[in-house]
């Protein structure tokens, strides 16, 4: 039976990847270690919740004596690290939190899975560590070069502090892997959409903004192009890298699905509208505002070697997942509500004022 030790799977990627491997795999045992900040949510996990085959830990993955702990009861064969700060606004005001948490955290799971694994020099029998990096830390693409693309090779140049702390991250995986023949894997995605994403990011902000006749904010001239990848094709490549990535590799993930900011809110309008039989959800609900401070202005990746090793490729069309993704959130309001309660309703006011939710 092999056990799986994944952090930050409470949250949106992570729940999505826990649900993916119980579903697909029967002999198994997953382990989700998650600090439940503000994004993890574990209602999430309902459906797997009595699951034996499932067990679920609150712990912090900068606390090295509460993940050789958990090592120790559990002895994981792999670890999957989602943990992590993911909101680029958030990493402009506060960018300590994001350091200790993508790079102390990134060092401190390092240090223990390395000392739990290690069984001779540089030997670390079967065991592997991935870590779940971003295309951000690639920097941005012109858009005037539509055929330019982040490959595995071009050079780390973050912008933001959430991207740089990503980078720093990455930088200490492959320096163990380096130095201590340590068996990693990174794997690098563009931006994922899909249920259970926390709504400050674009897809789910707009959704629910729409539907309550919201002002739907667009950050500059709303032509800034991300590649969207359903948030399933993501666990999938994840799960290939697992299975047969080779050692020390780094793999793009994404789907060749670039957009600009202003067609995916329109299109949110659009398909909000109808399914809601709802003349008011409009255009005239968008409100340019001011841009995000050092915004990438194009994410575009090349995924050709993980397609070409491992034979992933991207199973969701656009025009699926999007409609799917807009139906979860219009069907899931419930959840929408509970988790942007509380503390987050202030944190959004000091953020963006009267930008109401
Ligand atoms: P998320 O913010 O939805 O979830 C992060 C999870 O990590 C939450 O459950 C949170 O409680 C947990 N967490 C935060 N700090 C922790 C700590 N110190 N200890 C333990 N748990 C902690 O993030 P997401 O969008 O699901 O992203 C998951 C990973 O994938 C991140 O590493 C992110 O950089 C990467 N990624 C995200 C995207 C995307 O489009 N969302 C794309 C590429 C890569
Ligand atoms: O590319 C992968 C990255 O995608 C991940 O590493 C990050 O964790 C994830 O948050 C995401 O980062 P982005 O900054 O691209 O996602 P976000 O949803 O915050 O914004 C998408 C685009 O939409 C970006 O150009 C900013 C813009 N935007 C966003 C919000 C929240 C708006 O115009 N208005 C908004 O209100």
């Amino acid at each position: 039976m092999r056990t799986y030790l994944v952090t930050g799977g409470a949250g949106f990627i992570g729940s999505n990847f826990v649900l993916y491997l119980l579903e697909r795999y029967a002999d198994i045992r997953v382990i989700n270690v998650d600090m439940l900040t503000y994004a993890g949510n574990l209602e999430n996990l309902k459906a797997v919740e009595d699951d034996p085959r499932y067990v679920f830990a609150q712990a912090d993955i900068c606390d090295g004596a509460a993940m050789r702990a958990l090592f120790e009861q559990y002895k994981p064969d792999c670890l999957v690290n989602f943990a992590a700060e993911s909101h680029v606004d958030r990493s402009i005001t506060q960018p300590e939190v994001f350091a200790k948490t993508n790079v102390i955290g990134t060092v401190t799971l390092l240090n223990v899975a390395r000392s739990a694994w290690q069984c001779g020099e540089d030997d670390y029998g079967d065991h592997r560590f991935l870590q779940v990096s971003t295309d951000e830390v690639y920097g941005s693409l012109p858009l005037d070069d539509p055929k330019a693309f982040f490959r595995e090779d071009t050079p780390l140049a973050p912008h933001s502090p959430y991207s740089a702390s990503k980078a720093a991250a990455d930088l200490f995986v492959l320096a163990y892997g380096d130095t201590y023949g340590f068996p990693v894997n990174i794997t690098r995605c563009s931006n994922n959409y899909g249920p259970f994403q926390f709504p400050e990011k674009l897809i789910p902000l707009m959704i629910n903004n729409a539907r309550h006749h919201k002002r739907l904010p667009v950050y500059g001239d709303g032509l800034n192009v991300r590649d969207w990848l359903y948030v399933e094709d993501h666990c999938k490549a994840i799960d290939m890298v697992l299975a047969g990535g080779v050692l020390g590799e780094v793999y793009n993930i994404g789907g060749h699905n670039e957009h600009p900011n202003i067609h995916i809110v329109k299109t949110i309008i659009k398909q909000v509208s109808e399914a809601l039989d709802d003349q008011a959800v409009n255009e005239t609900l968008i409100e340019y505002v001011v841009d995000r401070k050092g915004h990438d202005r194009r994410y575009g990746i090349a995924p050709d070697k993980i397609k070409a090793d491992l034979g992933w490729y991207p199973e969701t069309p656009f025009a699926e997942g999007i409609i799917k993704t807009i139906q979860w959130y219009l069907d899931n309001e419930e959840w929408v509500a509970r988790v942007t309660s509380g503390a987050y309703q202030e944190y959004y006011q000091s953020m963006y004022g009267d930008r109401s939710l």
